[in-house]
């Protein structure tokens, strides 16, 4: 009796097992085809750690304390103190944070949900910043790589509807309206600013073409923020620090008013594309001009760094351990963590207003509905 009850239950406890081992092996890569994969494009506000792998100097480079001291409570690479856009994204679609592209040991499980291609400091145009950075095109090059591989694991049929049913987030630009202000660029000195924009929305548009020729159908977009009233740019004028930087406001500016046109335009031309556009550049303006509205107390001043405003880009002595730099007591206070990147809770601010936003803020799709037509589709 005793032993026929040992029995039985040794065969249930068999069978569970081995229902549960064959739908783990069944299919390394199963989890991707059930999901909404989610696949990151851009700089340094969705980079989670690409830079840690490149040839770059240390300014590029956040993998150094205290970067990452809100919980993560490591510097994972990320340039803020804690999560970045994508992560909280990432979140609210249940799926686990995605990897950048370059982490070491990436074996196939690692892609399983998507991965990050975005590198601080990247630009749209290959003449920005050149060697410090992944430049969108070669974001766009890594992506056919994983592509390869998941079409050797899963076919050729199944990898395009897994690409079909992803979502792509890209934030791009900035660094390129920046770059010629600082260095001498003679894609910028032998244009005029209005076609140096079209080129920055040109090499970018041809890249969302790439990805939708690949299969994508689901795109994220920030249009690009206002960086020209972070406080590494309220400090560019030593005789007056506080104003912003209106050489580059000025691109940001054209970048904006022309970038939503061709969004339209691709979605006329191209069958089944979809996007959700977030007016990053408001929402990041107004938190800079009424703070205590959003629940800050500081949206112009960082929380690491030296100087007036600390927006010396000294955070974590990235410059080197001569200089010193000053972190303040409560991060939750400021908008900035550094000289031009936001904190965590400024990212979830921002995140949130992408994920579900009212058509006015985010449109005509938010991100929400996006990874919902992934479920029906
Ligand atoms: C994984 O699953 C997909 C879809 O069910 C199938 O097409 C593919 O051949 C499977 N791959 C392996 C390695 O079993
Ligand atoms: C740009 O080039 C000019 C002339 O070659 C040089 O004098 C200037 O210092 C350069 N500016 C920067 C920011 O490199
Ligand atoms: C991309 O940028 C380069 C300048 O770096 C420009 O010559 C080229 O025309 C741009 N491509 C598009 C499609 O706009
Ligand atoms: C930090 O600031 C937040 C918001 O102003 C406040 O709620 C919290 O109590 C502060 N924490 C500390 C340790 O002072
Ligand atoms: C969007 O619309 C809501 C009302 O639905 C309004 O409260 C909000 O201020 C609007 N936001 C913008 C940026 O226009």
């Amino acid at each position: 009796m005793e032993n026929s009850r040992l029995v039985r239950l040794i065969f249930f406890v068999y069978t569970i097992t081995l229902s549960i081992g064959s739908i783990n092996c069944r299919n390394n890569t199963n989890l991707i085809t059930n999901q909404a994969a989610l696949f990151v494009f851009g700089d340094s506000l969705f980079d989670a750690g690409n830079n840690n792998y490149i040839d770059t100097i240390s300014s590029f480079r956040s993998n150094i304390w205290p970067y990452g001291q809100t919980t993560f409570k490591f510097p994972t690479g990320r340039v803020s103190n804690g999560r970045l856009i994508p992560d909280f994204i990432a979140e609210y679609a249940w799926l686990p944070l995605i990897p950048p592209n370059l982490q070491p040991n990436n074996g196939n499980v690692q892609f399983t949900y998507g991965v990050n291609f975005a590198s601080a400091g990247a630009g749209a145009l290959v003449g920005t910043l050149p060697g410090m950075a992944i430049n969108l095109g070669t974001q766009l090059n890594n992506f056919k790589d994983v592509e390869k591989k998941l079409r050797s694991e899963l076919g050729d049929a199944e990898t395009k509807r897994v690409f079909s049913r992803a979502v792509y987030l890209f934030h791009i630009g900035g660094n390129d309206y920046f770059y010629p202000f600082s260095a001498n660029s003679s894609t910028f000195q032998s244009n005029s600013k209005e076609k140096f924009v079209d080129f920055v929305i040109g090499n970018t548009t041809s890249v969302i073409e790439e990805v939708y020729k690949m299969g994508g159908r689901k795109f994220g977009f920030l249009n690009v923020g206002a960086y020209d009233c972070a406080p590494n740019s309220l400090i560019r004028d030593r005789t007056k620090i506080g104003s912003c930087f209106k050489p580059a406001a000025e691109l940001i500016d054209m970048h904006n008013k022309k970038f939503p046109n061709v969004l339209k335009r691709l979605q006329h031309e191209l069958s089944g594309f979809r996007y959700a556009l977030h007016d990053y550049h408001t929402s990041l303006s107004e938190r800079i001009n009424n703070p205590s509205k959003y629940g800050f107390k500081e949206g112009k001043k960082a929380c690491c760094g030296s100087g007036p405003l600390r927006g010396i880009n000294t955070c974590g002595n990235r410059l080197g351990p001569s200089q010193g730099y000053e972190l303040c007591e409560n991060v939750t206070d400021y908008l900035f963590f550094d000289s031009s990147h936001l904190t965590e809770k400024a990212h979830q601010q921002i995140a949130e207003l992408f994920w579900s936003g009212p058509p006015n803020v985010t449109g005509p799709y938010n991100l929400k509905t996006l990874f919902e037509l992934g479920l029906t589709n």
